[in-house]
This record gives C-alpha cells, structure tokens and sequence, in this order.
C-alpha cells in the first residue's frame, strides 16, 4: 500500500483509478484498432502470435488522450510485415469485467502484450504517443534480442540513458545462446537485449572476449559489468541486481525515472535524501550518502538522492517542508517512516545505523490538533486519532478524504447534514481526516491514500473491536439513504 502510493507521487497521474466513476461516453468510430469483448476476445487472441489489449473505460480522461494516439499507431502498424494488432476492451462494461480481472486490471487504460495465442502475457511500458508506441511495438514484436554486426549496430543500441544487455558468442547456438535468448524474452519488456560475434563492436569492456559472455551496459556506476553463468535464473538475478544504481538519482530528468520506479517497487526499506543538488556544499553531502549506499549494499535496504526541484509531491507526501532539508527518510515496507531534518554529511552513517538498530522513533505525520473543533462534523488528524476515534467509546463514521478530490467534495454537505442529525447523540461521532496531510499507521484502516480519493469507514461503539468492525464500509453503513456516487 504503502509502496504504491510513493510512486504515486513520483510519476503523478498516469491512470484512473479504477473506482472512480463518472457517466461521461465517447462515440469514436475507430477502423484499425479492433474492438473486443468477452464473447470474441479468447476467439480471437488465441489466432495471434503478437497482439496489443488495451482496457480502457469510456469516461477515463488518460484513456481519452490515447485513443487517437493508439489509433494512428494501429493504422501505421496495419502496413508492418508482419501487420500488428492493436485491440481494445472496455473494461468498465460489467460483462467485461472477468476478463479485465483475469487481466489484473487496477487502473485505466493498462495495456498488454499477448503473444502466442495469449499464452504469454507482458505489461506494455513503452510510450502513450503514435510515433513511440509504433517504435516500442516493432521491437517488441521483432526478435527479443538484436545482433550487433558493427559498432554502428552497437552504438545505436548502447546509449547513456538505458540498461542494455549483450551477449558475446563465438556462435549463435549452443546451451549458452538459447539460454539467452530465453532471459531476453523474459525480460525484453524492461531491458534492450543484443548479440554479437565480435566484442570489439561494444563500445566499453575488454574487446578481445570472444565469450560466451554477458556484458550488462547502464548509464551509471560502473558502466558496464560482466557475467558468465548462463543458468537463467542466475543471469536474470544478475541483470536485476546490476541494474539497480547504487544510489538512485530522482530529479526532472525523465530517463531517469524507470529507476525511480524500480526503486519504489523494490521490497527493500528506502533511505531518501532530500536536497538541493545545485545547493553550495552539496558535494560532502552527496559523496557521504553514497559511501552509506555502499556500505549497506545488500542489506535490504535502498538510497536514493532527491533533487529538491522534484521533490515538491514527496514533501507534501512525507509532510516535509523546505526548511527542513537537507532531510533524510526512511520508509520500511509496514510504511512506518524515520526522519532527520536538516541533516549534515556526518550525521548520515549515524542515522542509518541508529534505524538498523531499531534506535529510532517512527515518524508520524499529523496536521496540527485544532485549537476549535465546532463544526458539526469534527476534524480528527492523526494525533487525536487514538483518542477521538478508538477510545471514544462512540460508534464514529470517519471520512478520509482527500481536498482536492471531487467526490469528497460533493459529500460534504451530506456528511454535514448527517452530523447535525447526529448531533445531540452522545454515542454517535461524525468525523474527517484528511487523509493527504495525516499518516494513518494502523493497518486497519485500508485507505488507499491518494488513490482511493474518497474512503468512509464506520466504527461501532465498543471501539476497540475494529477487527469485527473495521473494515465495514458502505455496505454496512446504518445511513441506508445516502446515495453517495
Ligand atoms: C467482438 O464483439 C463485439 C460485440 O459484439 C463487436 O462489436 C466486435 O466487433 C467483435 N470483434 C471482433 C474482432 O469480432
Ligand atoms: C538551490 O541552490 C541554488 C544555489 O544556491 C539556488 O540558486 C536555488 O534557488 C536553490 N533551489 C531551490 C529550489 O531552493
């Protein structure tokens, strides 16, 4: 939960969620895409070697922005030897829905390539414009792994922004070659893969090799790295481990955002210094924090350095401010957080081994307790969370909500309404917490944060007893004459 909502913040919005709702229909005509359904879909698939799903739901504004997009791709993809298939589906029709299930659709539009008969299934990450998804597709679509004839070949393939992978052999066949190949068909959605006769085409590395020999390319670090073991599951450990920087770099720069969100879906804890890379005496902070990264390399633990020009979602994220950095923050996997603000190059290796020691309080982030609270419906922040909520004896329905959310928006004078009806009932709470600017640390609440945009959650009285009650929602909510959506 936790993790997800980190990336959130990275790459801003990209999909809908899947539980907003909204009546709006588009009425495009398309001709190259073809339009699938749960009756045809299987039939249909199942015929291709290579084809592209997209589920979309017709009022999803990102899916919007696609669909001509995705349509000229499909036209110019139409006159590709062999042509390509784009497809569509739309997931938000109910007799669509099991298969968008079966598809692990959490979001619009989630695109997939199918290949042979739908047998294999990949995420599609390539780009959301014509020309680019067009690109993205000939390759995937095309062999998994490219031979490099010249160093021409290479330096096309091999570039400062990417990880690339390439296979030196004496020849193209052999135990070691078809292990390749099937480790670049595995991986050939994240990473570019390529095969030569002749080292001396690769622009880095000891050129005289003639293999077999596995030299991973990336635009940090060490710059190139060489692996032999040509079990699969030993080379895709070794492909993944090599591409994980040291320490990842978030700034604007979007090439490097694949690794930012390899480092927010890694199971690792996730040590994030926060500061101004263009700042005066970055430089002592900056090595100081790498030599850290190094030192616990392998301990379950990532680094990542944030440019504070980027940062602006994180911090509102976090409920960092500004003055408070250079800022260190380390999130583990329960979500639970440590900070140290204003932090200095030498406080860094202190920090990080006070958390592995378990010397550090959680950090929770909490708007201020309001001074007044007469509104009918109450404000709970995280602070008066325990007492206002759990140990209030009350039966309380809490909203978490979200301030620019438009659904929390149109609750608002309902929940007023309900709490004025409520008010003189001494065992009854009617609360909001503005699940933007306050951790919410007990896991029985499942808020999904920003994604969920609008959550209520209705407590019984004998409060404590969340686990019979907690996860209760509309379903069970007494106030049966609220339409809410
Ligand atoms: C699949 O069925 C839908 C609904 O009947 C139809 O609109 C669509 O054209 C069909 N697609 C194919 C490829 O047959
Ligand atoms: C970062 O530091 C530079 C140099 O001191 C300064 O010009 C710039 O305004 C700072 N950036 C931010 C976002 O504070």
């Amino acid at each position: 939960m936790a993790r997800s909502v980190s990336v959130w913040f990275v790459l801003a919005a990209i999909v809908c969620s899947v539980t907003a709702i909204s009546a709006e229909e588009s009425s495009d005509s398309k001709e190259f895409v073809l339009t699938l359904d749960h009756s045809n879909f299987t039939d249909t698939v199942s015929k291709q070697k290579f084809i592209v799903v997209e589920f979309y739901a017709p009022w999803c504004g990102h899916c919007k922005n696609l669909a001509p997009e995705y349509e000229k791709a499909a036209t110019i993809l139409s006159k590709h030897d062999p042509p390509v298939i784009l497809a569509k589906v739309d997931a938000n029709e109910e007799a669509n829905k099991g298969l968008a299930n079966e598809y692990d659709v959490k979001g619009y539009p989630t695109l997939k390539i199918l290949r042979n008969g739908g047998k294999d299934v990949q995420e599609y990450k390539g780009p959301r414009e014509a020309d680019g998804i067009v690109e993205y597709l000939k390759k995937q679509s095309g062999p998994a792994s490219a031979e490099l004839k010249s160093a021409e070949d290479a330096t096309k393939l091999i570039d400062d922004k990417k990880i690339v992978v390439v296979g030196v052999f004496p020849k193209f066949s052999g135990e070691e070659f078809e292990s390749y190949i099937t480790l670049a068909e595995k991986l050939r959605s994240d990473y570019e893969f390529g095969h030569t006769l002749d080292a001396k085409h690769l622009p880095r590395g000891e050129s005289s090799v003639t293999g077999p020999v596995v030299r991973l390319f990336k635009p940090f670090d060490e710059l190139f790295v060489d692996f032999k073991d040509f079990n699969v599951e030993a080379l895709e450990k070794f492909v993944e481990e090599s591409s994980v920087p040291v320490v990842t770099l978030f700034n604007k720069d979007p090439s490097n955002h694949p690794f930012v969100i390899k480092f927010f879906n890694s199971p690792n804890a996730k040590a994030m210094l926060f500061a101004n890379l263009s700042g005066d005496g970055i430089d002592s902070l900056k090595s100081k924090f790498r030599e850290v990264a190094e030192q616990y390399k392998g301990q379950g633990i990532g680094f990542l350095l944030g440019d504070l020009e980027a940062s602006q979602a994180a911090f509102q994220y976090f409920g960092v401010q500004e003055s408070q950095v250079p800022v260190i923050i380390i999130q583990n996997n329960d979500g639970k957080k440590y900070l140290k603000p204003n932090l200095k190059a030498d406080d860094i290796a202190p920090f990080v081994k006070d958390y592995k020691e378990g010397n550090v309080p959680p950090y929770v982030k909490s708007e201020p307790v309001p001074e007044e609270n007469n509104e009918p419906v109450k404000v709970v922040v995280a602070d008066t969370l325990e007492d206002m909520v759990f140990k209030s004896g009350k039966n309380v329905l809490l909203e978490f909500y979200a301030p620019w959310c438009g659904h929390c928006k149109k609750l608002a004078p309902i929940l007023d309404e309900v709490a004025v009806h409520f008010e003189k009932d001494a065992s009854v709470l009617i609360a909001k917490l503005d699940a933007t600017a306050n951790d919410i640390v007990d896991e029985s609440f499942d808020v999904r944060a920003l994604k969920r945009e609008l959550d209520l959650q209705f407590y019984t009285g004998t409060a404590i007893g969340l686990d019979d009650a907690g996860s209760s929602s509309l379903t069970s909510f007494p106030f049966s004459s609220m339409n809410l959506f």
